[in-house]
């Protein structure tokens, strides 16, 4: 189990989730997801966030042991989403003389999402606000479109902790003992990706603040070495490659694409190619594809024709990164067709539609299986992709 202790007035009152099919309806968590939330207890006591509602229970029962007998006087809501916002609710009736505070595009939200009266209690904040708990002290700082319009972080002084949203989020549950790196940068480009620019702007603002301790809305609390976080962080909202390498994903019906693409891997790894990974698009995990495209700096693209037009899955992953907004990176193209391929100019015409890609002058086409001429074919590309 990760250390979940803050401080003597700082508690951990969030929710492993292990037994979620699917995150978001969308994304393989096979160590499960974390729901954090917190409370500061103080002269005033405040809760920061709520949890999914599928572990209501279990969140109002840690929050109950934490308050030993008190009562909320704030709840913070930093994000809307229903994964953090779900038992807003619960709570303003549990609490019938708790506050909300949130910011202006916070509250039509909540009257989006729930049926509740929340007149009186309504503590709407901007920019710099602040808010006085005793000796504890939050500040707001907006975080607009990180990765919806309300997002707002806290920072509360006397601890110096960040209260990140789902910012510095993982997929994980807490007592999973793994790599903070992979499932966090998964989670970023698929989550956060298409919103570099206003998580830019938010580590600028971030960049003024004493942190000491990040607290996030999924995944471990961040205490040490937090220059690293960030640096990541930095890396991926400004579409920097994170790593010299190149991924190679394929879209094979019958298998000779596929075995095109592991034979273009042994040719680029023979070439000097630092790191080479190669995803199956119709087998592997969606999610992971999309986020080794965001951290090599080349891509190999090899896909069937099919029906005229690209293997599905290609056409789907290619999709996944023009909405995550993948741009700065450089990509081969191969494909397979037998009669009239058409998968490279498909594929072309997505790549056509991102920011800042190049392509390679040379593009593999393969008739059916791989042959000797193919594979002459594919050691050009593979050196032109390497030096470009
Ligand atoms: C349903 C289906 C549709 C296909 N459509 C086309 C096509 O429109 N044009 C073409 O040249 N080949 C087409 N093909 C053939 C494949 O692109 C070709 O056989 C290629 O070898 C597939 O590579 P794979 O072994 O990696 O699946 C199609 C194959 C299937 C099964
Ligand atoms: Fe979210
Ligand atoms: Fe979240």
């Amino acid at each position: 189990m990760k250390d979940i202790t803050i401080s003597d007035s700082i508690l951990y009152i969030g929710a492993d989730d292990k037994d979620i099919d699917l995150f978001e309806s969308q994304y393989a968590v096979p160590n499960g997801v974390s729901y954090n939330s917190y409370v500061i207890l103080d002269e005033k006591v405040a809760v920061m966030d709520t949890v999914d509602a599928r572990r209501r229970d279990e969140w109002l029962s840690n929050l109950e042991q934490a308050l030993a007998g008190r009562k909320v006087d704030y709840l913070i809501v930093s994000h809307m989403e229903p994964d953090h916002a779900a038992n807003i609710q619960v709570l303003a009736e549990k609490y019938p003389e708790m506050k909300v505070v949130g910011n202006a595009k916070t509250f039509p939200m909540i009257s989006q999402f729930f049926d509740i009266d929340l007149s009186g209690r309504s503590v709407v904040v901007k920019e710099g606000d602040t808010l006085s708990l005793g000796s504890h002290e939050l500040a707001f700082v907006m975080a607009p479109m990180v990765h919806w319009p309300e997002v707002m972080v806290s920072y509360e002084k006397s601890e110096k902790i960040l209260f990140s949203a789902d910012g510095f989020g993982k997929f994980g549950a807490l007592d999973t003992e793994e790599d903070w790196t992979c499932e966090a940068r998964r989670y970023y480009f698929n989550i956060v990706g298409k919103y570099g620019a206003q998580v830019q702007s938010l580590l600028k603002k971030a960049a003024g603040l004493d942190i000491a301790m990040i607290c996030p809305l999924h995944g471990p609390i961040l205490k040490e070495d937090l220059g690293y976080y960030i640096g990541k962080y930095n890396t991926w909202s400004s579409y920097q490659p994170e790593d010299e390498g190149v991924l190679v994903a394929y879209a094979s019906i019958h298998g000779n694409t596929r075995q095109a693409a592991i034979q273009m891997k042994g040719i680029l790894e023979a070439k000097g190619a630092k790191k080479v990974a190669i995803t199956d698009l119709s087998r592997d995990d969606m999610a992971e594809a999309v986020e080794d495209a965001f951290r090599y700096s080349k891509m190999v693209l090899a896909a069937a024709t099919y029906d005229g037009g690209i293997f599905p899955c290609m056409e789907d992953f290619l999709h996944h990164l023009k909405s995550k907004n993948f741009q700065k990176r450089t990509v081969a193209l191969m494909e397979n067709g037998s009669w009239a391929p058409m998968a490279a100019k498909g594929m072309k015409g997505i790549l056509g539609q991102m920011k800042e890609i190049a392509i390679c002058d040379k593009v593999v086409s393969i008739k059916s299986a791989v042959k000797g001429a193919d594979v002459a074919e594919m050691e050009a590309l593979a050196g032109e992709l390497l030096a470009k």
